[in-house]
């Protein structure tokens, strides 16, 4: 497993996002992955699958302090009061004593920055968390935060060939701080792209894999791909030996596109 040092954080590069996997299949494919070598696992309390993930990690030998785990709060619940009550809630129903890193999840335009601070602090203050960080944040709102003196780990995004997060990854690796790269894969989408399809066939890899190399390649991201499968769970893992050539970055760094972005629900910020 490569580590992406933040911090004093040690951050599995690799990590396993669980959107949509819901009840046995959420604790089930959680424990997979775990043998399998995923050491980071990353939910969110909409998902409503923290309990089951929670018995999938604790149905393992694996302790504790070697898995990463990231949970985030709903954007109605960015209120400090109603902040510590959600991570609280996690907490019971992941059955961990610590979070790894407590995330917004989105922005809310009814709460005030320095209030979503005071909360991200309090979780820390707290010891819920060891880390804290934000989820689809622009960069205006990101600088925002941090002049409030919050030490943040990560802005977790949507990121893959087609969207074009370079200015964003370069003001976090700038600071020390991580992109972590949700829908890593387009949701699927980079599956049948001929010029990614190209590149595997050139590798013998797959276009999960090429895509995945991509990523980590960029030296401060950390990508979260989802998979109920347990042939694609292992083929995502196997990516550490594996070698893009600068060729190959350019071709991957030239497919982003205006109209790349998938996620971009009604709530959405104003996107940079
Ligand atoms: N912060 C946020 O607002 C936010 C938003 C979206 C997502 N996320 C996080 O990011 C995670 C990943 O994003 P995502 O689920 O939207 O999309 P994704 O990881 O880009 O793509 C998941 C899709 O790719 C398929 N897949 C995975 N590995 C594959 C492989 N090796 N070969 C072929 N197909 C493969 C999966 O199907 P199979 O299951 O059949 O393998 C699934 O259909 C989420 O689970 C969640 O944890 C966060």
């Amino acid at each position: 497993m490569e580590y992406i040092q933040v911090q004093h954080a040690q951050i599995p590069a690799l990590g396993l996002g669980t959107y949509q996997l819901i009840g046995r299949e959420a604790r089930e494919v959680v424990q997979r992955a775990l043998a399998m070598g995923y050491r980071h696992i990353d939910t969110a309390s909409i998902y409503e699958n923290e309990a089951e993930v929670g018995s999938g990690l604790n149905g393992t030998s694996i302790e504790r302090e070697d898995v990463w785990i990231t949970t985030k709060v709903w954007h109605t619940n960015l209120k400090k009061k109603n902040f510590l009550l959600s991570v609280e809630e996690s907490l019971r129903k992941l059955g961990c004593g610590y979070l790894d890193m407590v995330l917004i999840h989105w922005p809310s335009p009814e709460v005030s920055m320095e209030e979503m601070v005071n909360s991200l602090i309090a979780a820390q203050e707290k010891d819920y968390t060891r880390f804290v960080g934000v989820s689809n944040f622009p960069l205006s709102m990101v600088e925002e935060l941090v002049e409030y003196g919050v030490n943040i780990v990560t802005n977790q995004v949507e990121y893959h060939p087609y969207l074009d997060q370079s200015e964003m990854r370069e003001w976090l690796r700038a600071r020390g701080m991580a992109l972590t790269a949700y829908s890593p894969l387009a949701q699927g989408k980079i599956m049948k792209d001929s010029k990614i399809l190209d590149i595997a066939e050139d590798l013998g890899k797959t276009p999960s894999q090429v895509v995945l190399r991509w990523l980590l390649d960029q030296g401060n991201v950390i990508a979260i791909p989802k998979s109920s499968r347990g042939d694609h769970l292992r083929e995502n893992l196997q990516i550490a030996t594996m070698r893009l050539t600068k060729e190959h970055h350019k071709i991957l760094d030239g497919l982003a596109r205006p109209d790349g972005r998938i996620v971009n629900p009604d709530f959405a910020p104003q996107w940079d």
